[in-house]
């Protein structure tokens, strides 16, 4: 590609490009912020600007930018062959990938079924679900349960859920129905309990719920640990566990969706291991290629997979693929990021940088008076913020007080992106402590910058 100057860029841009997630007359408005390159947790603009990834380009990066293990394999696959189809063919990466995917997954997920994105890994979870209980002789199984504000990607399955009336509303009419539970979050945070009768109110609620529509359930989907897209919203492993005993109980599939959770954001390598289930399929996507690579998973128990099969002619197979499933760029990349988290102890820097994290968050972000809640697993926080504490008042959305945020970090050489009024803290898990601190005392400063001369 020819070099075209930072101003052309810029300009271009605001003509030609309608970006994901964005309100454009807004975007419109301001200069974009336009990436040239990255170098482990820092990225550079086309000025030379260097800032730190303090959203690991939107929770996928995991060991750095150009990271050279991960540039190593990429190259290297990229002089055998960039891509070639799983319909019908076969490669080493996507193989390779696969066996060491089941051998660090719970154990009875022992199939692996890839797609580009973590939206895809759900829809396809979805419809394995849907297609497994005609199979097997249960065709009444047609219902789905997830959390409230559960987010599972933007796709129709997906949406549908992890609907999101922010998000999703004007979609409502082409979604299909899917029953809701409130997990402790909503109990604690928005009912005003203690965190324990919290979960006690969030087990009454699952429980009476599996009794009453137990039998016309075909899967549960959970965000295991934490809703991501929700705000943060954190949830004790006892509450997972119990999710897991019900679904047993009742005879009802469990998909996690670890998509974002996945590949050591909470400490593990998966967040189900903390809760020590196996649930029955598992989405993977993001910090599967090392945030290189569009790459996306859907891991699932051998005896769903064997329902799938028959003769051809009675037409069992799973009818679903797309052009990009099981890229062998992206599975290389994914082979070696593999390969990184052990050579390089990636989990014992997440529990140390973690650790080091839940301090500052606890000494510095706790006590400010616009700071609500914070709420952690691992490298993966949320600081909540409000008006006022007591009362818990939301700051309107036409404050923009997370954008704010984000565009006074953005001026200290940090990136950030809010969800909402939530300040999200998700970098790198390579970050190191020094980083670290950077990223904490950018993201106080701007937070106190932004909020200090509010009252209410
Ligand atoms: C839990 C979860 N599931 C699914 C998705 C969708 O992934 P993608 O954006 O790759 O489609 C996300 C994205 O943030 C997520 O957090």
């Amino acid at each position: 590609m020819s070099k075209v100057d930072a101003q052309t860029l810029a300009e271009w841009d605001h003509r030609f490009i309608w970006h994901p997630f964005t309100q454009m007359a807004e975007w419109l408005r301001e200069a974009p912020l336009i990436i040239e390159r990255g170098e482990g947790a820092y990225l550079y603009d086309v000025h030379g600007n260097r800032y730190l990834d303090g959203v690991a380009s939107l929770w996928c990066n995991v060991h750095g930018h150009r990271h050279p293990a991960l540039d190593a394999a990429l190259h290297d696959q990229a002089n055998r062959i960039a891509h070639s189809t799983m319909l019908g063919l076969s490669h080493a990466p996507a193989i390779v990938l696969a066996k060491e995917l089941v051998q660090r997954a719970p154990a009875t997920l022992t199939r692996v079924f890839y797609s580009d994105s973590g939206a895809t890994a759900v829809e396809i979870a979805l419809k394995i679900t849907a297609q497994y209980w005609q199979l097997v002789g249960e065709p009444q199984r047609t219902e789905f349960v997830s959390l409230t504000e559960a987010y599972h990607g933007d796709t129709i399955g997906a949406m549908s859920v992890g609907y999101s009336e922010t998000f999703h509303r004007f979609h409502k009419p082409f979604l299909f129905p899917c029953h809701k539970l409130d997990p402790p979050h909503v109990f604690r945070w928005h009912r005003g309990l203690s965190e324990e009768s919290a979960l006690d109110a969030a087990l009454s609620e699952a429980h009476s719920f599996f009794r009453e529509r137990g039998a016309h359930l075909a899967a549960m989907i959970v965000e295991p640990l934490m809703q991501g897209a929700a705000g943060m919203w954190r949830h004790e492993v006892a509450y997972l566990r119990a999710l897991r005993m019900l679904t047993q109980e009742h005879g009802v599939l469990l998909i996690c969706d670890e998509v974002a959770t996945g590949f050591g954001r909470t400490g593990k390598l998966f967040a189900v291991e903390h809760a020590g289930i196996e649930p029955d399929m598992m989405c993977l996507g993001k910090g599967i290629s090392g945030g290189y690579l569009p790459l996306a998973a859907t891991l699932v128990r051998e005896e769903i997979f064997s329902a799938f099969l028959g003769p051809y002619e009675a037409f069992r197979a799973l009818f679903h693929g797309h052009t990009y499933t099981g890229n062998p760029l992206a599975c290389a990349v994914g082979i070696a990021s593999l390969e990184v988290f052990e050579r390089e102890h990636v989990l014992d820097n997440v529990s140390a940088r973690a650790r080091q994290l839940e301090q500052r968050l606890a000494k510095d972000f706790v006590p400010l008076a616009h700071v609500g809640d914070v709420r952690q697993w691992g490298l993966m926080a949320g600081i909540e913020l409000v008006t006022n504490r007591a009362s818990r008042l939301p700051y309107p959305a036409s404050e923009r007080v997370g954008h704010k945020v984000v565009l006074a970090a953005r001026r200290r050489g940090v990136i950030l992106r809010p969800l909402g009024n939530v300040i999200v803290l998700l970098p790198p898990l390579c970050i190191t402590e020094q980083q670290l601190d950077e990223l904490c005392q950018v993201t106080w400063e701007s937070i106190r910058e932004v909020t200090e001369h509010h009252t209410s």
